[in-house]
């Protein structure tokens, strides 16, 4: 049966949510307490902090964008959850200067690390928001499922830039401005000192399917979505994710 608590577009976002989900029960047990401070660094207008709020968790929400923390307010009211919800205008690399160091149990660094001007300094103050038994909770976007991408829909020359830059890219116009193989991250995660618990390849196929056949063919979305979840643990297929998503806890 399908989770309501399940953030939109679930194609795109259904085996982080799963893998979160079941993260931040383990780390509620472990706590001891009902509900977790958990820190979504990066988190935008809210499209996990919405969600992980509707659990019962008290999440703060650090972004640059103003535009984006309004959207999230109204997000949160819409769902019911503004009291759990609080957005603050931040940046990954001034972070403390926004909220506490070493208090949450959980942190989200979900598509931020593509954006920030230091990965290694980024992510290494995200984990310094944790508490000493935390859970990180990283999402970034995979160099092989844009290689992938790009040379299915002919883009062949983009395709072996994107393969040989340094920062993954596939050319001027590419809008994202680094993407990381799975050894890039989890190399990322042990420098700060966290066991990596797990890698998950997400998206491995729901990009490169068109659309058309997912819309149209009876039980052809929860196939997918099954298919997709099936994949994502096979270390094989993280070389053609779209994302990558890594979970990591303290020893
Ligand atoms: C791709 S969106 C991801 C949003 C959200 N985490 C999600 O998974 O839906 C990237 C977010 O990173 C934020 N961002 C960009 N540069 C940042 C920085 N230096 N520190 C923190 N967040 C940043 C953007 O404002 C945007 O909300």
């Amino acid at each position: 049966m399908s989770d309501p608590l399940r953030p939109r577009a679930s194609l795109r976002t259904a085996v982080v949510w799963d893998v979160l989900k079941d993260a931040l029960e383990r780390r509620v047990k472990a706590a001891g307490r009902d509900a977790l401070d958990v820190l979504d660094t990066g988190g935008g207008s809210g499209n996990f902090a919405v969600p992980v709020a509707r659990l019962g968790h008290r999440v703060t929400v650090v972004d640059p964008s103003p535009n984006a923390l309004f959207a999230l307010e109204r997000r949160a009211a819409e769902a019911g959850v503004a009291d759990r919800i609080r957005g603050v205008q931040g940046d990954a690399h001034g972070l403390f200067q926004v909220i506490e160091r070493g208090g949450y149990d959980a942190v989200l660094c979900h598509g931020v690390l593509e954006y920030v001007d230091d990965p290694a300094e980024g992510l290494r103050n995200a984990v310094g928001a944790l508490r000493p038994a935390g859970t990180l909770s990283l999402l970034a976007a995979g160099l092989g499922g844009a290689v992938l991408a790009r040379a299915l829909a002919g883009h062949f020359t983009e395709a072996r830039r994107a393969l040989t830059d340094p920062a993954g890219r596939w050319g001027e116009g590419d809008p994202v401005p680094r993407r990381f193989t799975a050894d890039q991250l989890t190399d990322l995660v042990t420098a700060t000192g966290l066991q990596v618990g797990a890698v998950h390849g997400v998206r491995v196929f729901a990009d490169l399917v068109p659309g058309v056949l997912v819309d149209t063919e009876p039980g052809a979305m929860d196939a997918l979505l099954k298919l997709e979840a099936a994949a994502a643990e096979q270390p094989a297929f993280h070389s053609v994710a779209t994302q990558l998503h890594v979970l990591a806890e303290r020893d």
